[in-house]
């Protein structure tokens, strides 16, 4: 039996303007991604990586071609839609942990439940509990993220990230403001909701050697595709 795909573009096209300038963000992306693979998409700044992610991400649109989330066809949805989507089935983690200040933890670890109507909040607050107790982080969930680490404050963001129990998990530069352990052990992270709990993952990073840990490498050049394995 064939499977679907869990996102999968065809002729995917993004530019922006710069001044009268138009700039190729991503250019022709035809790529399959299969429920389960771990993809590093590699290359030099400015090569189209975040343009890409957040296409995937449906926070942006491209102008050309087609994008599928689980078989469904997302471009022309309407805002609701995606956010719905993604709500539902993508997690999110970046380089800036992008944490509300003034809110603890635990608060934020829980946000996207509240942009959730389909979810059982006592339901989510099970999860949160075990996350927490899973990523080492149940003693410090009442603290702001001021007094975390960085290595913690990304932790919290994968928590949240995890929190709707999404199939995908987009990650941009996750380790990109950590020093050296603690971004290898968010890649731990990473790789273990991989194999363990079967998340699809997409990782950016300009990072060779964090790239190396993934089982399929993109890469880009230019915004377009000159490599995929
Ligand atoms: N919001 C934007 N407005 C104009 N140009 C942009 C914008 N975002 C990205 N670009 C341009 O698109 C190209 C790809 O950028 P980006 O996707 O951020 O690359 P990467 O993440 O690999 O560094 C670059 O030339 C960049 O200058
Ligand atoms: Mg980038």
């Amino acid at each position: 039996m064939k499977r679907t795909p869990v996102l999968a573009l065809e002729g995917v096209s993004k530019f922006y303007h710069q001044g009268d300038q138009l700039v190729v963000g991503v250019k022709d992306v035809n790529w399959l991604v299969q429920p389960g693979e771990f993809w590093a998409v590699v290359g030099a700044s400015g090569s189209g990586k975040s343009t890409l992610l957040h296409l995937l991400g449906l926070l942006d649109r491209p102008q050309r071609g087609k994008i599928y989330l689980d078989g469904w066809r997302v471009n022309y949805q309407r805002e609701e839609r995606l956010a719905y989507y993604r709500n539902q089935k993508l997690g999110f983690v970046f380089q800036q942990f992008n944490l509300l200040p003034r809110t603890s933890a635990w608060e934020n670890a829980l946000l996207p439940v509240w942009y959730n109507p389909h979810l059982d909040r006592r339901q989510a607050e099970k999860r949160a509990r075990k996350l927490f107790h899973y990523f080492g982080l149940w003693p410090r969930r009442r603290h702001f993220p001021n007094q975390l680490s960085g290595g913690e404050q990304q932790r919290v963001a994968l928590i949240r990230a995890l929190i709707c129990d999404p199939r995908i998990i987009l990650a941009d530069e996750p380790t990109g403001n950590l020093d050296s352990r603690s971004g290898a052990e968010v890649m731990d992270h990473l790789e273990r909701l991989n194999r363990e709990f079967g998340k699809t993952v997409i990782l950016v990073t300009h990072n060779s050697q964090l790239a190396r840990r993934a089982g399929h490498h993109l890469w880009l050049e230019d915004g377009q595709v000159i490599k995929k394995e």
